[in-house]
């Protein structure tokens, strides 16, 4: 699980939590940009869950929250990179890899820590 990009941050991380989005906007299997203080970030609804990273592709700045969804991974809508929004990783080179976000539901509210 050291993979996982929340578990991997929130151990060392000492940010704080910040309302990103109502959960009832981001259904199942699709994806949200959203500005939160200074980042824009990409939020996932993938397996009962949600998932925040950067929303700036690593190869050219391409929208990934744009991207099409499919399970935990997302295709960048510009040249067809791919990641993995669980770790952040990318698809074909997991070092490349982009910066996630801890996320936390509270009743509707989706949280996430900068
Ligand atoms: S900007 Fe994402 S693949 Fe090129």
């Amino acid at each position: 699980m050291g993979e996982d990009c929340g578990l991997e941050r929130s151990g060392k991380n000492l940010g704080r939590f910040v309302k990103a989005a109502r959960r009832s906007e981001i259904p199942e299997g699709s994806a949200r940009i959203i500005q939160v203080d200074t980042r824009t970030l990409a939020i996932f609804h993938a397996n009962g869950e949600f998932f925040a990273i950067d929303n700036a592709c690593l190869h050219q700045g391409g929208p990934l929250g744009e991207g099409e969804v499919y399970g935990t991974r997302v295709v960048c809508p510009w040249h067809g990179w791919e990641y993995d929004f669980s770790t952040g990783s990318n698809v074909d080179d997991p070092s490349m890899k982009l910066t996630c976000f801890p996320v936390r539901v509270q009743d509707d509210d989706i949280l996430v820590e900068i």
